[in-house]
């Protein structure tokens, strides 16, 4: 535990003390190889999707014993638009039915909370993600937030409007704003650590703000592919790793 909150954030900002998820680590997960699992197979890119939904609810399951309080998953960014709408469509529908789910997160005391833009969104979904928030508002052993049409450069860019006709403002309250500018209700504690799977070493406008001292990993492996060990081994290099925060080493501040 004192070397996890050694780990966590020096400059982590305003988030709420009294929810024990915000005391442990933050980790957000770029769950990118659906597709070409599906293709490595010759099977149509929404079975990768349908895997990899399989695989979403095998690192919700194994992270609470991980020490993660926290867990943000880029579900569909805003340039996902781009794609075909049937792909569009059907990450929808995947999506539902994941969040018709609800209860048994609730009893798991998993927290579901959905960020990004609402407002694009099918009617429907809106309604199940605001009835599923609702049903797991009480959950107390993780905090799952699910990036839905998020860009992390518009959630900076609405902030930054939002603070326009403020001359001053620190990076705590900049945050705060934030949160609200991405529909997160307030900011999380900045991200420990940042996976991304599938090969590409990219952030694709994803926690840009947020991941400013988070330790990256990157795994060949591909999403439907990722197991909770390959989360266990992403933990174990993370805490191998020394957060220094602009600073010196530990072992040279300690002479
Ligand atoms: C990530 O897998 C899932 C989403 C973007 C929803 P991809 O669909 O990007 O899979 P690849 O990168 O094409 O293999
Ligand atoms: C990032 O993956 C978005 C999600 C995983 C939801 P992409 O597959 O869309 O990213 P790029 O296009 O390879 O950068
Ligand atoms: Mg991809």
């Amino acid at each position: 535990m004192d070397r996890m909150n050694q780990n966590r954030n020096a400059l982590s900002l305003d988030f709420d003390e009294a929810d024990p998820a915000a005391r442990l680590l933050h980790v957000a997960v770029i769950p990118d190889g659906n597709g070409r699992w599906a293709a490595a197979r010759g099977l149509p890119r929404p079975a990768g999707h349908q895997a990899g939904v399989d695989a979403v609810r095998r690192l919700v399951e194994a992270a609470p014993a991980l020490g993660i309080g926290t867990l943000t998953l880029y579900v569909f960014s805003a340039d996902n638009w781009e794609r075909p709408k049937a792909e569009v469509l059907g990450l929808f529908a995947l999506l539902l039915r994941f969040l018709e789910e609800g209860e048994a997160f609730r009893a798991l005391g998993v927290r579901l909370q959905v960020i990004g833009r609402r407002d694009r969104l099918p009617q429907e979904l809106r309604g199940a993600i605001a009835a599923t928030e609702k049903l797991t508002a009480a959950g107390r052993r993780l905090h799952l937030r699910m990036a839905v049409d998020y860009s992390s450069q518009d959630a900076i860019l609405r902030a930054a409007c939002r603070m326009i006709s403020s001359l001053e403002i620190s990076r705590r309250e900049f945050a705060r704003v934030l949160g609200l500018a991405s529909h997160s209700g307030g900011p999380a504690p900045d991200v420990d650590l940042l996976i991304r799977t599938g090969g590409e070493q990219r952030l694709s406008d994803f926690l840009l703000w947020e991941s400013a001292y988070a330790e990256l990993v990157f795994s060949p492996k591909l999403w439907p592919d990722f197991q909770a060990e390959d989360l266990e081994a992403a933990l174990r290099e993370f805490h191998r790793r020394e957060r220094r925060f602009g600073r010196v080493p530990a072992a040279v501040a300690a002479v």
